[in-house]
């Protein structure tokens, strides 16, 4: 096997994951990539911090500059704007490929860090950064990457989504849920950002840049949030057979004034109909339902927030760009059950709830 070394930038809600995750399945991801994937250090703020997830004090460091430039893959999991950007360029410049969750960077930095990996041929993944375990960034750029997306329509903050159905289904308080949303470890470090669509409206930008094959500055976006929203007014959409959701809409239109093709992205509550698949997303789950023209309607669903669930998404990350990294190309995935009987096992009645 050849060794790649992992640094790990952030030990956090989602750092501590991907860090566990890598040790415990070492192995057998080292058998799927080709590759042993070495954690060889974990950047924090403060090293002497209680940390939820029993890790190895030894690999926590505050030496950014050593732990970088010693590393094949660098995972930025710190968010922010800076020091994020600067230490991914660094990443970049010193020849690794990088795999970061951090939306609120890409989609104010975005073209400057593609840019800077591409210029050195380097890969730079960020599965995570939308809609957090749910697969939609490489199904937006590869799988359709050959069809049109006219519309997107996203549940893609997991906080707001939590604390709007905790209103319509518990009859909690904004502020109420918003704790719980917090505890529950979905809220960004400054839950601003989820309440006031911040977020949502980073990873509109994000989307409507992968779907429309273009660049959608975060400044373009259109955005309100779910603090005005009282519970009369989801009382009230739910008397007329709606529900409350704070939406990413981004769609292809034309200028009503110029009559000339365009693209739009806009965060805001919208009434949406129980009927409609969007309506069923409960707590902090994300969907995203994209209308495409070739493919038609197509609607990814899954966990949008938490620490473990996004970490999925990061390792996927990781193992399609080691696989690369090994392979100097488009790696292929190597079998590795080859250990593993197939069973027999004919038709079971199985109940799937
Ligand atoms: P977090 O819990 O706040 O963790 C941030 C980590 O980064 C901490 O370990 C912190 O160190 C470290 N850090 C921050 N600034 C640093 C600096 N200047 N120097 C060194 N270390 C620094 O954040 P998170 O929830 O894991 O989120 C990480 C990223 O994933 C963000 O970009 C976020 O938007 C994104 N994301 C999060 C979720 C989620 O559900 N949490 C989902 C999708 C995407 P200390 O531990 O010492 O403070
Ligand atoms: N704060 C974000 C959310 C985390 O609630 O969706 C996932 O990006």
């Amino acid at each position: 096997y050849r060794n790649l070394r992992v640094a790990l930038l952030g030990g956090g809600s989602v750092g501590a994951q991907v860090a566990r995750l890598l040790l415990e399945h070492g192995e057998e991801l080292a058998n799927r990539v080709g590759a042993s994937l070495e954690l060889v250090g974990i950047l924090v703020r403060d090293l002497d911090a209680e940390r939820t997830v029993d890790l190895p004090r030894e690999l926590f460091t505050t030496d950014a500059e050593t732990l970088i430039l010693g590393a094949d893959v660098v995972i930025e999991l710190m968010g922010g704007i800076e020091p994020a950007r600067s230490y991914i360029l660094m990443a970049i410049n010193s020849g690794a490929d990088v795999v970061t969750a951090n939306k609120a960077l890409l989609a104010t930095h975005g073209p400057e860090l593609f840019a800077a990996a591409a210029q050195v041929g380097a890969q730079l993944n960020y599965e995570a950064a939308v809609a957090g375990a749910i697969p939609i960034v490489r199904p937006l750029r590869d799988s359709l990457g050959g069809d049109q997306v006219n519309r997107i329509l996203g549940i893609v903050n997991g906080t707001t989504n939590f604390i709007l159905d905790r209103m319509d289904v518990e009859g909690d308080t904004l502020e109420d849920a918003l704790r719980l949303a917090t505890e529950l470890g979905y809220a960004e470090a400054d839950p601003t950002a989820d309440i006031e669509g911040f977020d949502a409206a980073q990873k509109a930008a994000i989307l409507a840049s992968l779907a429309f094959h273009t660049t959608v500055p975060l400044e373009s976006v259109h955005r309100e949030g779910i603090t005005a929203i009282t519970p009369a007014q989801i009382e009230s959409a739910r008397k007329a057979g709606y529900v409350v959701k704070l939406l990413a809409i981004c769609e292809r239109l034309v200028d009503p004034e110029t009559g000339l093709p365009g693209v739009s992205a806009r965060v805001y509550p919208a009434m949406v109909h129980r009927n409609h698949p969007l309506a069923a997303v409960h707590g902090g789950n994300n969907a995203v339902f994209v209308e495409a023209e070739a493919a038609g309607s197509l609607m990814f669903y899954g966990a949008g927030a938490g620490g473990v669930e996004t970490a999925s998404a990061v390792l996927g990350d990781l193992v399609s760009l080691a696989r690369r990294h090994i392979a100097g190309g488009p790696g292929v995935a190597t079998s590795t059950h080859a250990d593993l009987p197939v069973l027999d096992i004919g038709s079971i009645a199985t109940r799937y709830a």
